[in-house]
């Protein structure tokens, strides 16, 4: 029997999948993150750990853990939170949940696409401070998606499922990324491949799709709101430090860009207090994969990737 640790609140199927095995599991049971300390303590002799987004997984964490440490499968695809050299010189196989959340991610950027252009976040914010208002001719007047085109910032999963809502919305896709995508995922969406000054200057929309990582760190900072048009909307799915977010609020109060959607922040949860002030930003709380039936596949997906490796079998979906 080995010991499977949970560090945060998952859904029951999850701990189904671990128990059905015979495994002993011991499962953080709050929405609260655990305090760091208790992580340490909780996690103390695990074989296998379920870990979530916002626990670092470092030499730390593993020291506390202990040699027997077989696996630490995040509960997300994202997996900047975990140290995967270090896990890999210990021989600690790590694993994130891709697919799974493709399309809820997706939604999300398609909906703060939409918030954003339509300025649908300063709407709310009117009828719900009891501000009068009217039908005007040029009140709230937003910019339409039809015939614009969408920048796309690492054409994986989620980035080409999010290029084939905005296909639907009648927009034009081009896309930058560490390699070419298949021809027919091109051919499908339309999309060309172009460099990412291109990209800057020709989008009407950029939506971040990539991997935090240091060479994506502030990836979008001052230099490059300066290059977008003056019209463009910036959306960032991805994880919060890929967009200098200082500069973002530079860019948004002098006009530089029209406006942004963030579902991720820089300082998770802190928000920087610029943006707050900025009407032409539409903040939400990192919903990306906030569904019932996707945190429930993440879930379950983070708990076979561990009970394979338990029983020395190939994960489903290892970090490469
Ligand atoms: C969510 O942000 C994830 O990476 O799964
Ligand atoms: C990962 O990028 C995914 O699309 O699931």
């Amino acid at each position: 029997m080995s010991r499977v640790v949970v560090t945060g609140r998952i859904p029951k199927p999850g701990l189904d999948i671990l128990r059905r095995d015979g495994h002993e599991v011991v499962a953080w049971g709050s929405e609260e993150q655990q305090p760091r300390e208790q992580l340490l303590e909780q996690v103390r002799g695990a074989d296998a750990l379920l870990t979530l987004l916002t626990e670092q997984v470092d030499a730390e964490l593993l020291d506390a853990a202990g040699e027997q440490l077989q696996v630490v499968a995040n509960v997300a695809v994202g997996h900047n939170n975990i140290d995967v050299p270090v896990c890999r010189e210990r021989g600690v196989v790590a694993t994130n949940t891709p697919g799974v959340l493709t399309d809820a991610t997706a939604d999300i950027a398609m909906a703060l696409i939409l918030m954003a252009s339509r300025r649908l976040g300063e709407g709310e914010r009117v009828i719900r401070s009891g501000t009068p208002w009217q039908w005007g001719m040029f009140y709230l007047l937003g910019s339409g998606l039809q015939h614009k085109t969408l920048g796309v910032v690492g054409l994986g999963g989620i980035g080409a499922a999010t290029a084939r809502r905005a296909r639907a919305f009648g927009m034009n896709v081009v896309y930058s990324s560490r390699s070419q995508a298949p021809r027919e995922l091109e051919l499908e969406l339309g999309a060309h491949r172009v460099d990412m000054d291109t990209l800057l200057a020709t989008s009407d929309v950029i939506s971040l799709h990539c991997p935090y990582t240091s060479s994506t760190h502030h990836l979008l900072s001052s230099e490059e709101f300066a290059a977008m048009k003056r019209t463009a909307y910036v959306v960032n799915t991805a994880r919060g430090p890929v967009v200098d977010e200082a500069a973002l609020v530079e860019a948004l109060k002098a006009g530089e860009i029209a406006g942004a959607g963030l579902d991720v922040f820089e300082d998770e949860p802190a928000v920087h207090p610029g943006l707050l002030e900025c009407e032409n930003a539409v903040l939400v709380p990192h919903l990306g994969s906030a569904t019932i039936e996707t945190r429930t596949a993440m879930a379950t997906l983070a708990a076979d990737n561990a009970v394979a490796v338990l029983a020395g079998r190939e994960p489903p979906t290892p970090i490469r």
